[in-house]
């Protein structure tokens, strides 16, 4: 059998690697003319392991491009309230211009609340109403990380988006939904594939853009995929295959050979999520700054 997998790899490590270096380019020239440095807060509340890998990642990040990082960890059992008055607190320090709460938090805590409770102009997640709200109605918003990060990546390989038929399969408030914005504020006609719908293989197949988000191991095979698209696997699932724990990606990478470029997984949109973390800190420090001035 011939392996003719033609499709191009798209290198988020790379990607991520050059927007880092830009930014610690950045902070340094923001340090000089202002005196300040921008500084980022996470709240991690409770010992979740996965969720504690990301913040010390996001922690080392934010101090590897040169901004201060402060991070929060509760236990477990903190109260609302308590949390509460954290963010209050972060909120009207001038020495935090971007705010994370890690998710997900404990089931006691309302998580919609405690989002809604971030200093929209800090929240460099995009999470808050104000900033779903500002992105669905076109005005300038912090938007949420990982679709940021896989507008970029598109728009880098396909330059205009304009008129492409994109399919987004899955509509979580994190990715979804926040994707399928974007992609439509691109002019891109978009459809929002999930656990309901009708034929998402058939659908799939009508996408020049499809983006995955569902976090189930390679749901997607390769005959849904149209010849010559762009794939984007936002899935980060570990599997046991062969006896061993493995990383895969929401798309059967091996079946995608004739996409015209897809990104993988690991190595993918995973490295381009934290970029783009920094990246709104640093956009929300200059916001900030204009709204003094
Ligand atoms: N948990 C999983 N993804 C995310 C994210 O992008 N932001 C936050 N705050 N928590 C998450």
């Amino acid at each position: 059998m011939t392996n003719l997998f033609q499709a191009e790899r798209i290198d988020g490590k790379g990607f991520a690697a050059n927007l880092v270096s830009r930014l610690a380019d950045e902070v340094s020239t923001i340090k000089v003319k202002t005196g300040l440095t921008p500084g980022l807060a996470v709240v991690l509340v409770g010992e979740d392991p996965a969720s504690s890998v990301y913040v010390n990642a996001k922690h080392r990040q934010t101090q590897e491009v040169g901004m201060n990082s402060f991070v929060h960890k509760l236990s477990a059992d903190t109260t609302q309230a308590e949390l509460m008055e954290l963010l209050a607190q972060l909120n009207n320090d001038p020495a935090v211009n971007g705010i994370l709460v890690q998710l997900p938090l404990p089931a006691h805590l309302d998580a919609n609340a405690v989002i809604n409770a971030i200093d929209p102009d800090k929240d460099v997640d995009g999470f808050h109403i104000l900033n779903a709200g500002r992105l669905a109605t076109g005005q300038e918003a912090l938007v949420p990380c990982t679709p940021l990060g896989c507008l970029m990546m598109l728009k880098d390989r396909l330059g205009s988006l304009q008129g492409k038929n994109a399919v987004v399969v899955g509509k979580s408030n994190i990715v979804g939904k926040p994707m399928a914005q974007l992609l439509m504020g691109e002019n891109c006609t978009v459809t929002v594939a999930h656990s309901k719908t009708q034929d998402v293989p058939a659908l799939c197949r009508t996408a020049d853009i499809l983006v995955v988000a569902v976090g189930r191991p390679e749901m997607v095979k390769g005959d849904w995929i149209k010849p010559g698209a762009v794939v984007i696997d936002v899935g980060i699932n570990r599997i046991e295959r062969d006896g061993r724990s493995r990383i895969v990606g929401d798309v059967a990478y091996a079946e995608a050979g004739h996409a015209s470029a897809i990104t993988p997984v690991p190595g993918g949109v995973g490295p381009m999520t934290i970029a783009c973390l920094l990246a709104n800190t640093v956009t929300a420090f200059h916001r900030q700054q204009n709204q003094k001035n």
